[in-house]
């Protein structure tokens, strides 16, 4: 058959079903990508043909990581590695680790990495990774034997070639240097492509550890100057501290924004005069905490989405902005740093009140298209400057916007939908002429 035939509009002959390995009532995070896919299958034209294949992983890997701990005990830990889609690369995507982590959540990142490198263009599939552990409560001895043990557990289905963790919540390029070298040990060469974010003196690039953050900046700066707002002065809330959310705020602030707010694990701050991200770091830093940073008063939890600003950074975890507090906020515009912060049903009530929101797949495509260019930085073996790192990652972030703008106002829809139908699009594409394997 040819790919023209392989594109006609056809129905399906056996209705779709949720896979057994989920819980239909509760489908978590699954259940918002979703209904994300159901939302542009009406702009596929006739590649909806394929939109099944999008709705289930090509490959799920659940794994038990035992570890001895430092009492002489043993602990078992539930692990995950996801490869969602591999039509346009290898898979790509991050390693969690964090207490909730579940098989839905892992599945749920993994797909948002086949849109986000899409949507960006990177020649990559989706993957994402997980285990359930809440790594604050181990040692570093621990979490080095978790590591290794997790990476040679899913060594199986990883490698440069065929799938490339990364950092993302609670893993740092110290854990990818442990996976980069338990990798290498395994397969008797040393394999730095084999992970991304790792330290920049094992092959990681110059740029990677601000580059969430600083694409989160670039995409947020071009939606306020779409809307005709200005950077100077602007009133900037952040949910999340860490690596994409503290970047974000240096970089917001060092362009002369205001940080109005910072939400963290540990609580939450707020001044009108703005706070220095630079001092709120060290203070994290050196007391564990984001609360009793000088000059700010802490506030509850749940008053966070009332705070009076201009742009709203959730940067922490997914379901965040629901039906319960959208309506409550005050910013004109949302950058989500964060991976799935967003409902669907938030998202009509923020569209309703003419909030603009910057998707993750295009607001924090930041992080993956620096581990792009580490990825093809270790296969040369020939390393560029943070400046010409910085300006392609602004470059690829700005004509990125700018054509998912474009094809929002065409079709009178969401930025989300937008870089939903360009992401989906192309990935549909390449599975049209691809075929079907055998
Ligand atoms: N690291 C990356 O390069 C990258 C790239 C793309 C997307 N992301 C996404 O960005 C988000 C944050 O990732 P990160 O790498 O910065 O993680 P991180 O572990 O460095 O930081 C997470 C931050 O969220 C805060 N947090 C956790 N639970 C919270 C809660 N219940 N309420 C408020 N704050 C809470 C933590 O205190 C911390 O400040 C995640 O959704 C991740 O998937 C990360």
């Amino acid at each position: 058959m040819t790919t023209e035939a392989l594109t006609q509009d056809a129905a399906p002959k056996r209705p779709h079903t949720i896979p057994s390995y989920l819980d239909s009532a509760h489908l978590g995070p699954w259940a918002i990508y979703l209904e994300q896919v159901e939302r542009v299958t009406p702009y596929l034209g006739k590649l909806a043909y394929w939109v099944e294949t999008l709705k289930r992983p090509k490959r799920i890997l659940i794994v038990d990581v035992p570890i001895h701990l430092d009492d002489g005990t043993v602990a078992h830990f539930e692990g995950y590695r996801v490869q969602h889609n591999t039509s346009r690369g290898p898979a790509k995507g991050g390693i969690r680790y964090h207490q909730d982590v579940t098989l839905s959540e892992v599945m749920a990142l993994s797909a948002w990495m086949t849109v986000k490198n899409a949507a960006v263009n990177l020649p990559y599939g989706g993957g994402k990774g997980g285990i359930r552990i809440d790594p604050r409560n181990y040692s570093q001895g621990e979490l080095e034997r978790l590591t290794r043990r997790y990476t040679t557990e899913i060594g199986l289905v990883i490698g440069p070639e065929k799938d490339i963790p990364a950092p993302d919540v609670n893993t740092n390029p110290q854990v990818m240097a442990w996976m980069m070298d338990t990798y290498s040990m395994n397969t008797g060469k040393t394999s730095t492509g084999v992970v991304t974010g790792k330290p920049v003196s094992l092959g990681g690039s110059l740029g990677r550890s601000d580059a969430t953050g600083r694409g989160v900046f670039v995409t947020g700066a071009a939606a306020m100057q779409k809307l005709g707002m200005s950077l100077e002065g602007a009133r900037v809330a952040v949910q999340g501290f860490g690596n994409v959310g503290n970047a974000a705020a240096r970089i917001f602030h060092d362009h002369g924004a205001k940080i109005v707010a910072i939400q963290d694990v540990t609580g939450t701050v707020v001044s009108s005069a703005g706070i220095d991200p630079y001092k709120a770091l060290e203070h994290l830093r050196s007391t564990g905490k984001i609360t009793d940073l000088p000059e700010t008063e802490s506030i509850e939890k749940d008053e966070f989405w009332d705070i009076d600003c201009d742009v709203l950074i959730p940067a922490a975890l997914e379901n965040q902005l629901t039906e319960a507090n959208a309506g409550r906020i005050r910013a004109k515009v949302v950058v989500e740093g964060a991976n799935g912060p967003t409902t669907p049903a938030a998202d009509d009530i923020l569209r309703g009140r003419g909030v603009t929101v910057v998707p993750d797949v295009l607001a924090n495509a930041g992080g993956v298209t620096v581990s792009y260019f580490e990825w093809v930085q270790d296969f040369s073996s020939f390393f560029w400057t943070e400046d010409e790192i910085n300006a392609r990652l602004e470059r690829i972030m700005r004509e990125a916007f700018a054509s998912l703008w474009d094809v929002a106002e065409k079709h009178g829809v969401t930025l989300r939908t937008a870089a939903f139908i360009v992401a989906c699009t192309r990935v549909l594409e390449a599975r049209a002429l691809r075929g079907l394997y055998p």
